[in-house]
């Protein structure tokens, strides 16, 4: 298979500590960055599951950021708030993964069902250890999708939960007929729905049990072989519950904890998981500024984003060997930066400020994954609303959109387009001991025909023009789009929400086969050919 970004940014990445000692930054001003696309050898399609988005009973991901209630004076409908929902809708969400995380090993569907009135109140021992009232439950977690316009990817319980509730709920949510499938139309849901993903845990390595690779193996193989959707002849060939099974991956660079759910687990599985979290300023626990931040912390995390590339690079190499026809895929089902948490905010919440670096982190992380397309079929940033790198953020009835949310609305045409090769040649960019690549990007040929290039510039103070030769491709137009900010940490508050938004861009020229793009400090930029 023909590896869709065949930078030499990798290699630069590699060598960081050679690097480091003789690269300096000039290097971005005086080395040339040249690209050439590969539209006449395009590569697989880059999932529109890619761009999926977590949202896990945690802080105020869910209530507050998504659910009000349907007595809410703040304007929803059945309980979820139009203003998120419209801006989740802009933004095609493809998929919803629910309701945890850590929260997912310790939730009990049933205590979800029914008259909310007579749920049980929890208390959410992983996040704050505030109380938990279940009002959002399976119907609510399905209304919410429909809303969106999203599928569903579920997070079954291993870790307290034992087989035969896993089981049961999966049954509860899929079967055509049955006494589940009678509870659930007393519910007031008669036709069943459609679960593209189910996991079998999270974690299991950590909050979903503290498991050894090999019992996780086990336990993962017992779990998987008790969740079944309905054959499609139950209902004359009618239904169509076909269900993708998830098992809880690796922990960043745990390559033993891959080789041995694959030696031991493949078999029973769709694809298995790795979560990587950006965490500058020296790892866990997360102790970097989400807004006060100097050049330094801002090359620590591009630098920690990039580290994407390796861990994917290796941990698919080891499902090679035993899914060599990659009828697996490798789920990316958390990733994201994790800061320190706001000034003022609840611990526990994990609530943090997204600003430009963000939007890089981003930009880098989608053409990372468009490289190893082949592989990555389904990825979830952490987190949708309020956590972590969230999409949005909300105070009481205000929202605003974070420069991440830009990110993924500028790389809509990504979504199921066909990745198209891309060797970049960048310079890199120092700050101190980070050393990265300059230039990031990645070149699709989208749904609508037209070749889409992302190309973004970490270097906070200089720009860097970009000649690109594209290969295949017919001479047109090339319009753009940019997003860029005036400081590294710019970002949007509810007292301004405009300081980091797309705006149209004209610095790109296409003559012949030749393009050639200038992109400023700190930028993201996306360009439509056509
Ligand atoms: O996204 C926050 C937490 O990070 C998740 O609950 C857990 O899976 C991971 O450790």
């Amino acid at each position: 298979m023909i590896k869709a970004l065949r930078t030499t940014a990798a290699l630069l990445l590699l060598g960081a500590s050679t690097l480091a000692a003789t690269a300096s930054q000039a290097d971005t001003a005086n080395t040339p960055t040249t690209a050439t696309i590969h539209a006449d050898t395009p590569g697989p399609v880059y999932d529109k599951d890619i761009f999926t988005q977590f949202a896990e009973h945690l802080g105020e991901g869910i209530y507050g950021g998504l659910w009000v209630g349907k007595d809410s004076a703040i304007p929803n409908t059945n309980g979820f708030r139009n203003d998120v929902v419209g801006a989740l809708r802009d933004l095609s969400v493809p998929v919803i993964r629910w309701p945890g995380g850590c929260f997912a090993d310790e939730y009990h569907w049933r205590e979800g069902i029914g008259d909310p009135k007579n749920r049980p109140v929890k208390v959410n021992t992983h996040w704050g250890g505030v109380t938990e009232p279940n009002a959002v439950g399976t119907h609510e977690f399905f209304e919410l999708i429909r809303q969106v316009g999203a599928e569903a990817y579920v997070a079954g319980n291993v870790g307290d939960g034992s087989p035969r509730e896993m089981a049961e709920w999966v049954e509860y949510m899929t079967a055509p007929a049955g006494s589940l499938a009678d509870e659930r139309a007393a519910n007031g849901h008669k036709e069943p729905w459609h679960v593209k993903y189910f996991g079998i845990g999270n974690e299991l390595w950590g909050c979903g049990g503290q498991m050894r690779a090999e019992y996780a193996a086990d336990v993962t193989r017992r779990y998987s072989t008790f969740v079944k959707t309905p054959a499609p002849d139950l209902m004359n060939g009618k239904v169509d519950n076909k269900l993708l099974k998830v098992a809880a991956g690796a922990n960043v660079e745990d390559y033993n904890w891959t080789e041995t759910m694959m030696r031991i687990a493949a078999p029973t599985l769709d694809g298995l998981s790795l979560h990587y979290y950006v965490h500058p300023a020296g790892g866990w626990p997360p102790r970097a500024e989400p807004v006060n931040f100097d050049e330094s912390g801002w090359a620590d995390a591009l630098h920690e984003a990039w580290r994407m590339d390796e861990l994917i690079t290796k941990h698919s190499a080891i499902m090679d060997k035993y899914d060599p026809k990659k009828r697996m895929f490798l789920a990316v089902d958390e990733w994201g930066a994790w800061y320190k948490q706001d000034p003022g905010t609840h611990p526990g919440f994990l609530r943090q400020q997204n600003t430009m670096r963000d939007a890089l982190i981003a930009a880098i992380n989608l053409d990372i994954f468009a490289k190893h397309a082949d592989r990555v079929r389904l990825t979830a940033i952490a987190q949708m609303v309020n956590v972590l790198q969230a999409m949005i953020l909300t105070q009481d009835d205000k929202m605003v959109l974070t420069p991440t949310y830009w990110v993924f609305h500028m790389y809509k045409p990504w979504q199921d387009a066909t990745v198209l090769p891309i060797d970049i040649k960048t310079p890199t960019y120092t700050v101190g001991k980070y050393t990265l690549p300059a230039v990031s990007g990645s070149a699709v040929k989208g749904k609508d025909g037209k070749i889409h290039v992302s190309l973004s510039n970490a270097d906070a103070t200089k720009a860097n023009t970009v000649t690109i030769t594209l290969d295949g491709a017919k001479e047109g137009k090339v319009s753009g789009t940019i997003l860029t900010a005036p400081a590294i940490n710019s970002h949007n508050t509810f007292a301004a929400p405009n300081v980091v938004k797309p705006a149209a861009f004209n610095g790109a020229k296409l003559k012949g086969s030749t393009l050639t793009v200038t992109l400023p400090a700190k930028s993201v930029v996306v360009l439509d050919l056509q």
